[in-house]
């Protein structure tokens, strides 16, 4: 599968909206793991690495910053900004969150435990990696 922006549901209210994601329907995969990504100073990124086989899925819950793809080929730049959109990251693929805004709140679910060894944190060896595959 390829990186897309996935639409989740947004219940809007008068009360205030709602929106949400389950297994199998939203996410195209089953979540092993939730983290979240916070208090970021201004000026620091995130991320920096590429996982090998890990799949996640990026929400900005609140505020915004961009999330910047690369494929071994290409750059990719999407910026996060609503709560109702999710970020598909398959494996593979290098990864840098940028461009915090204050109090912003990154959620990041994800098909995987957490595992050192599925990092890739070398951009040279992934892009020879890419280039074999
Ligand atoms: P890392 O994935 O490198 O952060 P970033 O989101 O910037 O890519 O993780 C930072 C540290 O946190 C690293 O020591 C591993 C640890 N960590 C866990 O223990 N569990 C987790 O689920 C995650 C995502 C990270």
């Amino acid at each position: 599968m390829e990186i897309k922006i996935i639409h989740l549901p947004k219940i809007e209210d008068e009360r205030g909206n709602l929106s949400f994601f389950q297994n199998n329907s939203h996410i195209p995969f089953v979540i092993k793991r939730t983290y979240w990504i916070y208090d970021v100073p201004g000026g620091e990124y995130r991320g920096g690495h590429a996982f090998k086989e890990q799949q996640e899925v990026i929400i900005a819950l609140s505020g915004s910053f961009d999330v910047v793809l690369h494929d071994g080929k290409q750059e990719h730049r999407f910026l996060l900004n609503r709560s109702y959109y999710g970020l598909y990251i398959p494996g593979k693929i290098w990864r840098s969150l940028e461009n915090f805004s204050t109090n912003s709140l990154a959620l990041i679910v994800s098909d995987m435990d957490f595992s050192e060894s599925d990092y890739i944190r070398d951009f040279d060896m992934f892009k020879k990696l890419k280039a074999n595959a």
